[in-house]
């Protein structure tokens, strides 16, 4: 296939593949179908087929092409390029050609591949891999805390436990975002962004078929999904975890404002920052999620549910969501900041 572009619609077709991003595919069977910029006819031209064998002359021409920035891949195959950054996440750190959204959908995969394996085995060295990949998610955030506000252009209505994990996540980080004006502290918001993600790790204990029960629960239903705020202490005390904005995120999502909460009834002030934060951003990810006894929410109608409840929500929290959710989000974070 052979394509003549002009270079402004080039990147609306084409993203450039640098020479990082090269060394970090397979050497010989590069994932996605890579084409160079022929100055000479000035055209776009396809020089490699995805997964066939790249022999040795054709890969030192395609790491000529991308030392030039003349290498490109189709912004189609967009989704087999994110799933390969997803695992070498701090690439995305230093690539300028992604778009804030493309990136936060990166940060979306990979953190549910992380979550899926903590979960599955909430051990050392998966928590640890939950760690590093939350460092660089909190790194890029750091450079330009506005960034945050893209992270909630991706949520997933469809519901898995690693996908509510990550939409309660980003959701809170924006919310955090925006509370803060911008002015974040790095340790507490790795912190913060490990407790968001891990906060419904005991949940991983609840049978399925309760959790997927298309009629009303039964009292010994809702004791086994309330349950998992123990079990996640338990796991969290077994990992050696002590951070209190981690913990509090997750032993204190499910408490509300006027103590009709648990597993505590905590109330008013005695229920911190955190567990506020976690609360407002898991009721708000779990209310735009298809479940099997009712459809998704729209984000609007989500969020104008929680403003209306006063009395168990943080309403600074959920005005700011309603803010978020509204006025579109990068914009708002932004202007926040520069207050
Ligand atoms: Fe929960
Ligand atoms: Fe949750």
């Amino acid at each position: 296939m052979t394509d003549t572009t002009s270079t402004d619609s080039m990147s609306e077709v084409y993203l450039q593949i640098s020479s990082n991003i090269l060394e970090s595919f397979p050497k010989f069977r590069p994932p996605v179908d890579m084409y160079y910029f022929d100055e000479n006819v000035a055209q776009v031209k396809k020089y490699h087929e995805a997964a066939a064998r790249l022999g040795k002359d054709k890969q030192e021409q395609v790491s000529a092409f991308a030392e030039d920035g003349v290498l490109f891949l189709l912004r189609d195959d967009y989704r087999v390029y994110a799933k390969h950054l997803s695992k070498k996440l701090g690439l995305v750190l230093t690539e300028d050609d992604l778009s804030a959204f493309e990136v936060a959908e990166i940060f979306f995969i990979a953190l549910c591949d992380r979550m899926e394996d903590f979960i599955a085995q909430p051990t050392e060295p998966a928590f640890k891999a939950l760690i590093k990949d939350i460092s660089i998610l909190v790194e890029y955030m750091w450079i330009d805390p506005c960034r945050a506000g893209h992270f909630t252009e991706t949520l997933h209505t469809e519901y898995s436990l690693p996908a509510h994990s990550v939409n309660t996540m980003f959701v809170g980080l924006a919310l955090f975002t925006m509370v803060l004006k911008g002015k974040l502290d790095r340790a507490a918001l790795v912190s913060l962004a490990l407790g968001l993600i891990m906060h419904d790790m005991g949940m991983a204990n609840v049978p399925p078929f309760i959790l997927n029960k298309p009629t009303k629960f039964l009292r010994s239903d809702r004791d086994s999904v309330e349950n998992h705020i123990e079990v996640a202490g338990k796991k969290l005390k077994r990992l050696g975890v002590t951070d209190t904005i981690l913990k509090q995120c997750v032993i204190m999502h499910h408490e509300r404002l006027d103590g009709s909460g648990y597993p505590m009834r905590l109330s008013g002030k005695d229920l911190s920052m955190p567990g506020r934060l976690c609360a407002v951003a898991d009721a708000f990810s779990a209310l735009i999620a298809e479940r099997p006894q009712r459809g998704p929410r729209d984000f609007k109608q989500a969020a104008l549910v929680l403003i209306k409840d006063p009395k168990r929500y943080d309403p600074t929290l959920t005005k700011l969501l309603a803010v978020l959710v509204t006025d579109g989000v990068a914009s708002v974070v932004c202007e926040v900041e520069s207050d």
